[in-house]
């Protein structure tokens, strides 16, 4: 029988990357393989649009948060982070690991910072040489407004780095890297990439790249210097993950031939559907804002049957709540591989699975309201056209 994953990462692949990656493994010192770099490197640097260049490392997306403080940072050096969710709080562990001084600024999870918030704990920490933030709060499914954070400190002549965790923002949430006058982005490849886990993308700006010049924490396979200097080789420093790097190069094209700019939209719209069918169905949402990657609702009554029909009946793999959000919630993903049919699909099995538990709800409310959704989106681009 047929399954459907809606998890925020992995994400499903498109047939066109995994027949790329089936095809017999080439050597990666070859002007195959060099080929293969130039392509993917140019086609990142639309995705971030960004003049910098991207790096492709081998790892998941951790490998370049981690890669992000060490290249940039040294020992007691002061940072703020953001823990309004397991993945900002990452941010404060690995600053933890590296004797570092983390300032956190905790938020209610399902809520985002404010500028406002993240101006008051500079001007407690002023010695701080970076802002670290999570764009999609993939553990609570909150979207960060990173460029609103930048324009304040920037304008309040903040001198330090901002660094963005991009992992489920990147390809799903505009990031104009240059003109935000963001320093690091990072993402990974099971994510918006839309191709398995193990690579991870980190972009630093002309001001990380200062900072990576007097940052003295240990680094050796994340030495991003030298990722840099080989990338202008068409190279890596070390054996690349060769298949993966075959369907990125796929993946980047499938992006690139759809335009990153209706890339974003069409996230926004599968977004807008997906909470639009969840609230004409009776449940709640749990984030505010929300993220154009992830939904997180709140479990019904009876959580536990829901998800165990969604899972046996229905064949949808949706993600559960994490950590304190275990029980509570449940996460649904329209990042990547997505389109409007997908989301009517979810809908289906979610409305199926709440009428199962006895859940009270008008039949198709939820697909009529989707529907609505795409239905008001195409008036609106055939009215712009
Ligand atoms: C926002 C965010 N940050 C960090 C990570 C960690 O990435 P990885 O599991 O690829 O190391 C994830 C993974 O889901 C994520 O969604």
């Amino acid at each position: 029988m047929k399954t459907r994953l809606f998890t925020p990462g992995p994400t499903p692949v498109p047939e066109p990357v995994m027949l790329r990656m089936a095809q017999p493994i080439i050597h990666h010192r070859t002007d195959e393989f060099r080929d293969v770099i130039r392509r993917v490197s140019d086609n990142l640097k639309y995705l971030f649009c960004t003049a910098q260049p991207v790096l492709t490392l081998t790892s998941s997306g951790t490998g370049a948060m981690e890669a992000a403080i060490v290249n940039t940072l040294s020992a007691g050096d002061e940072l703020v982070f953001v823990n309004g969710g397991k993945f900002g709080e990452r941010w404060g562990e690995i600053a933890q690991a590296y004797g570092l001084t983390p300032h956190q600024l905790a938020v209610p999870w399902g809520t985002a910072a404010t500028p406002q918030q993240i101006l008051e704990m500079l001007a407690q920490h002023p010695a701080t040489r970076a802002v670290c933030l999570t764009h999609s709060e993939t553990s609570t499914g909150v979207f960060t407004d990173v460029q609103a954070i930048t324009a304040a400190l920037r304008q309040q002549g903040y001198p330090g780095l901002v660094m963005v965790d991009g992992i489920t923002a990147v390809g799903a949430h505009e990031m104009r890297f240059d003109d935000w006058d963001i320093d690091v982005v990072v993402t990974g490849s099971q994510k918006g990439l839309m191709i398995p886990p193990g690579l991870a993308f980190i972009a630093l700006s002309q001001r990380a790249w200062e900072f990576n010049q007097t940052s003295t924490l240990p680094k050796f396979y994340f030495n991003l210097a030298e990722a840099r200097d080989s990338l202008k080789a068409d190279d890596t420093p070390w054996t690349p993950a060769i298949t993966l790097m075959l369907g990125l190069d796929e993946a980047l094209q499938m992006i690139r031939h759809e335009g990153v700019e209706n890339v974003w939209a069409r996230h926004g719209r599968l977004a807008a559907a997906l909470r639009a069918g969840a609230l004409a169905l009776g449940l709640r949402l749990f984030a505010s804002p929300s993220s154009n990657a992830v939904t997180s609702i709140t479990l019904p009554e009876h959580g536990g049957a829901f998800m165990k029909l969604l899972k046996e009946q229905y064949r949808v793999t949706v993600a559960a709540g994490q950590e304190s959000l275990k029980g509570k919630i449940f996460r649904v993903s329209h990042l990547g591989y997505y389109d409007e049919a997908d989301m009517l699909s979810i809908l289906f099995a979610i409305e199926s699975a709440l009428s199962d538990i006895g859940h009270q709800h008008p039949e198709g409310a939820g697909l009529a309201a989707a529907q609505g959704v795409f239905n008001q989106a195409a008036r609106q681009r055939q009215g712009g056209a």
